[in-house]
């Protein structure tokens, strides 16, 4: 029997392309110059879909493969993925929870300190020659505040945890009361803004949560607060963030993920107080390759008719 073909939707390190390659033919969808007719033509045999958090799969997409059975995917998010298309055909859909949660966590507190301590400029600042000049402007200290968290899965409890260390005092906004080490519960995304001085958005994107974070919840985060978003873009509403930045009433924000990344909003640059990263959340060698991993893993489990390790769908 040749080896089954699999439709991969993005790049992945050499370590797992090795390794797919090894076991599957690997179908090269974002390289392809004519994905419409390569689609007609090998669609029919594609019995799986490799993709990435970010990527997803669509519907249309699910509707050109016949004989799709798995989408498995390299990260935990799966908002990418039409979820309903892919229930009604009985598709399979599995994430890499769990092994990234840390590494995501900590960039999370990264940013919060960054954004606090303004460290992005504070480093350009020592670069340049302007220290000889002047101190850097005093910050505000980060450690003994008001923690606040939108979204208390896997990830939004480990920023909790890590929180900890720094004497903050933790409250949490999630669809119902979780139990917590003396964490306090809001129901209301704007209530728990109100008593925070920084915000970390951690919740999966849905439709629900589009742009849960508006200028409503910016106007209680106020002129000292700080925004740290690590879950998805549709989270937060950008124009609104922009604007609290740009008139004062946004203490700061850090980004790791935008709208329409890898671009996004080139006015987003030139706006003070915002700390800009390019979704690196998971990006170390060790969760990236215990990710590529567990896709594979899942990937393996389905082919060979045993459960998945990590189901969505
Ligand atoms: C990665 C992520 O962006 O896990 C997720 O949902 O957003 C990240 O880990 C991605 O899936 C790898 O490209």
């Amino acid at each position: 029997m040749g080896k089954i073909e699999l439709l991969q939707m993005g790049s992945y390190p050499v370590w797992d392309q090795e390794a797919l390659d090894a076991d599957y033919v690997m179908h090269r969808y974002f390289d392809m110059p004519d994905q419409v007719g390569f689609l007609a033509e090998t669609g029919p045999r594609l019995r799986g879909i490799a993709s990435r958090g970010d990527l997803g799969a669509s519907g249309a997409l699910m509707a050109a493969l016949p004989a799709l059975e798995i989408i498995s995917l390299y990260g935990v998010g799966y908002d990418a993925v039409d979820l309903p298309a892919a229930r009604a055909r009985r598709i399979r859909v599995t994430n890499t929870p769990d092994v990234l949660t840390g590494d995501v966590a900590d960039l999370a507190v990264a940013m919060w300190l960054m954004a606090r301590r303004r460290l992005a400029e504070a480093e350009v600042w020592a670069r340049s020659g302007q220290w000889a000049g002047a101190g850097f402007p005093l910050t505000r200290r980060a450690f003994g505040g008001r923690a606040g968290i939108l979204g208390l899965g896997r990830i939004g409890r480990a920023i909790g945890e890590r929180l900890a260390g720094f004497g903050m005092a933790v409250s949490y906004c999630s669809r119902a009361e979780k139990p917590t080490p003396g964490w306090t519960y809001s129901a209301d995304p704007v209530a728990l803004a109100a008593g925070c001085d920084v915000l970390f958005v951690a919740t999966a994107a849905t439709a629900q949560t589009r742009h849960v974070v508006n200028a409503a919840v910016l106007a209680a985060l106020g002129p000292d607060g700080i925004l740290v978003n690590i879950s998805r873009a549709a989270n937060v509403d950008e124009a609104a963030l922009m604007a609290a930045l740009l008139g004062g009433t946004l203490g700061g924000a850090a980004l790791d993920v935008f709208e329409g990344e890898p671009g996004y909003d080139p006015a987003l640059r030139g706006v003070p107080g915002l700390v800009m990263l390019p979704h690196i959340g998971s990006a170390t060698v060790e969760t990236r390759r215990a990710m590529g991993q567990l896709m594979r893993d899942n990937l393996a489990a389905h082919f060979a008719g045993q459960p998945l390790l990590t189901p969505v769908a």
